[in-house]
C-alpha cells in the first residue's frame, strides 16, 4: 500500500508512550510551541481520538474550525494559536459528547481529519497519540511518512514496563521509524521556593534505565511544576516555558528534533528508507 505524503507538512513526528498520563500531550504541545518559538512553521494533530486535550491546552474549547473549498474539495482550516497551526477531533465534537468509536473508525477519523485539513507549509507536524501502541500508531506507521518517534516515561516502574513495549513496537524492524529518544517527564519535583531541593517523588533513573535498555537517547528530563496543570487546563501554553528547567529541557528537545544524530543511538529500525525522509 502506498504511503500518504502530506504536501504541505515536511516532517511529521510523533510523541507517543505505552501509558496514559505520563505527560503525552503536554510534550506534544510544548514542542510544538518551541518549534514554532523557532521560526518553524509548526503544526500539532490531537490524535487523540478518545481524550483529546489540545483544545483545553489551546483554550478553544467549543470553538468549531471553519472550511475552505480547495477545488472541489472541501477543506479544514486549522486553528492558529501560539504560532502553532493546530487541529483536534476534539474540535469537531461537543466536549461532553463522548466519542464511542471502535479502532478502525478512530484511525480513519484521524487519517481523514490529517489529510483534509488545510495545513500551511508546515516544516513540522507534531502528532499527539493516545497512550499504548493501538490502531490509531498503526495507521499513522503504515498510511504515512513519519520521521521520528519521541518516546515519553515518568520514572516509575509501573510506567516503564508499559512504556518498554511501546519502544519495542516502534522499533520493530517493519515499520523503519526511528526511534528519536526517551523523554523522561515528572523526573522530580523541586519546591519553587526551594529550587535547589530535588525529591524525586516516583523514583530515579527510571528513563535513563529505559534508554539504556533499548539502546537509546535519554533526551530531556522534564521536573513536576506546579503550576503547570493550571497552565495547561486555562489554555496559557505559552506560560509552559516560565520554569527556566522546563524551558531548558524543551530546548533540548527540539535540538534533537531539528538536528537529528546522523544515526539514531542503537536504532535497529533505522533504514536508508527512513534517512532520506529525515532528509527531506
Ligand atoms: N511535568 C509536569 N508537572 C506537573 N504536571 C504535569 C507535568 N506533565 C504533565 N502534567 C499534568 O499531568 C496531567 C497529564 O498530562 P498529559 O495530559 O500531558 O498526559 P498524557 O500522557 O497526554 O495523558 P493521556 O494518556 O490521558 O493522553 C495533566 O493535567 C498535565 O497538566
Ligand atoms: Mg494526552
Amino acid at each position: 500500500m502506498d504511503k500518504i505524503k502530506l504536501k504541505e507538512v515536511k516532517k511529521i513526528i510523533i510523541v507517543a508512550s505505552g501509558k496514559g498520563g505520563v505527560g503525552k500531550s503536554t510534550v506534544a504541545a510544548g514542542i510544538a510551541l518551541k518549534l514554532a518559538g523557532e521560526g518553524y512553521r509548526t503544526g500539532l494533530m490531537d490524535g487523540d481520538i478518545y481524550g483529546p486535550s489540545v483544545p483545553t491546552m489551546f483554550g478553544t474549547i467549543g470553538t468549531h474550525p471553519t472550511y475552505t473549498k480547495m477545488g472541489d474539495q472541501s477543506q479544514i482550516i486549522p486553528f492558529n494559536k501560539f504560532g502553532v497551526q493546530f487541529m483536534s477531533i476534539g474540535c469537531m465534537v461537543e466536549p461532553d459528547k463522548a466519542i464511542i468509536w471502535r479502532g478502525p473508525l478512530a484511525s480513519n477519523g484521524l487519517k481523514q481529519i490529517l489529510t483534509d485539513t488545510a495545513w500551511d507549509n508546515l516544516d513540522y507536524l507534531i502528532v499527539d497519540t493516545p497512550p499504548g501502541t493501538g490502531d490509531i500508531h498503526l495507521t499513522l506507521l503504515q498510511q504515512f511518512y513519519i520521521n521520528g518517534v519521541i518516546v515519553v516515561t515518568t520514572p516509575q516502574a509501573v510506567s516503564m514496563a508499559d512504556v518498554q513495549k511501546a519502544v519495542a513496537f516502534f522499533k520493530d524492524p517493519h515499520f523503519g521509524i526511528p526511534v528519536m529518544g526517551i523523554v523522561e517527564n515528572m523526573a522530580w519535583f523541586s519546591p519553587s521556593r526551594h529550587p535547589e531541593e530535588q525529591y524525586h517523588i516516583f523514583g530515579k533513573n527510571g528513563g535513563q534505565h529505559l534508554a539504556n535498555q533499548f539502546d537509546l537517547q535519554l533526551i530531556a528530563q522534564i521536573p513536576i511544576d506546579e503550576h503547570l496543570c493550571e497552565t495547561c487546563d486555562t489554555g496559557q501554553l505559552n506560560k509552559l516555558f516560565n520554569n527556566p528547567t522546563i524551558n531548558h529541557a524543551f530546548n533540548q528537545i527540539i535540538s534533537s528534533i531539528i538536528k537529528p544524530p546522523l544515526h539514531y543511538k542503537g536504532d535497529a529500525a533505522f533504514t536508508k528508507q527512513t534517512a532520506s525522509y529525515l532528509n527531506k
